[in-house]
């Protein structure tokens, strides 16, 4: 279950270094079929496969989408789904210049006799179901667990594939809570330790992984707000202390920051040089504007698309340290 030196390690490095390349990130597009129907909701749409297939077509065929993102994660239906003109997503990404990635882990449980901690799913068949998924044209893969930084304690499962899916290793700590951002701090430096211990243990080769961790903010709900420099100087700090240099890129998840404070923060943190390639996995960062200004809309298309692609630049110029707002 782990990335050792495999068959595939050369193959593993020189995808990892594709996604973690200069000025361009990850879009996440890998809502499950429950969340994308919430997002879908929320502009009045059904949720159907012919609209998350209209939504997703929308999406991969942004026209010069490839400068800026290097590679998409894709929830199991859209890696094995075409577009609405009957192309292969996977391939129109490919052309694009897009590494195409898959969510592996099968969502969250509720974690009985814990305090409201969750457990994900997933583990079952993940070695075959890798190994279907690098056919399909997969070649990176996300595991996501939940942790919740109000909590006292930390439950983590993560798991990894040798079938030649570049492993994104994902514990999110959720925004959610009133908790200032030493908190933060303090839980993300207890996970990441745990993290990295199995990680080492397992003999995970850590030049073949990218990692997917939250930014050290305040809680959502805390009455200290934190500015992009603080943001920078926590996570910075954080990264320092707990992720070797081995390991190629950090490409963050937004977790409900808004499109703009996204940006900032990611500029903040690539200010100086950092021994790894600091970048973008962003779902809600990127998606907003676009899903808005779509509509459900055939009209909207072209509007939606230009408006991901503003984003995309956007977290490109942050992640060169370049962003001017
Ligand atoms: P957000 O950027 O919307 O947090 O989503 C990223 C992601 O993939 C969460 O798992």
């Amino acid at each position: 279950l782990t990335v050792r030196a495999s068959s595939y390690a050369d193959e593993l490095v020189k995808t990892a270094k594709t996604i973690a390349s200069p000025g361009r990130g990850i879009l996440a597009m890998d809502e499950s079929n429950a969340t994308c129907g919430k997002r879908l909701a929320s502009i009045g749409l059904e949720n159907t496969e012919a609209n998350r297939q209209a939504y997703r077509t929308l999406l991969v065929s942004v026209p010069g989408l490839g400068d800026y993102i290097s590679g998409a994660i894709l929830f199991e239906e859209t890696l094995y789904q075409s577009t609405v003109e009957g192309k292969k997503i996977v391939d129109v990404l490919v052309e694009q210049n897009i590494v195409p990635g898959i969510k592996v882990d099968k969502g969250l449980v509720p974690l009985a006799g814990s305090n409201d901690e969750s457990w994900c799913q997933g583990l079952d068949g993940l070695a075959s179901r890798s190994a279907a998924y690098y056919q399909q044209g997969a070649r990176f893969a996300k595991w996501r667990t939940v942790l919740r930084s109000s909590l006292g304690s930390c439950s983590l499962c993560c798991h990894f594939s040798d079938n030649g899916l570049v492993p994104i290793v994902e514990p999110e700590i959720l925004l959610d809570g009133e908790h200032n951002i030493d908190r933060t701090f303090e839980v993300a430096k207890k996970v990441w330790a745990e993290v990295f211990f199995y990680l080492a243990e397992n003999n995970v080769m850590f030049e073949g992984i990218l990692l997917k961790p939250s930014m050290v903010t305040p809680g959502a709900e805390c009455k200290e707000r934190a500015t992009p420099q603080q943001v920078a100087d926590y996570t910075l700090n954080l990264l320092r202390q707990r992720i070797p240099p081995a390991v190629p890129g950090i490409m963050f998840l937004s977790g409900g920051q808004s499109e703009v404070e996204a940006t900032l923060n990611l500029n903040a943190m690539n200010q100086g040089p950092n021994p790894w390639h600091v970048s973008f996995s962003y779902a809600r960062a990127l998606q907003n504007t676009c899903l808005k200004t779509w509509g459900g809309r055939p009209e909207n298309v072209q509007a939606a698309q230009e408006a991901l692609l503003v984003r995309a630049k956007a977290n490109s110029l942050a992640q060169l340290g370049k962003y001017a707002g």
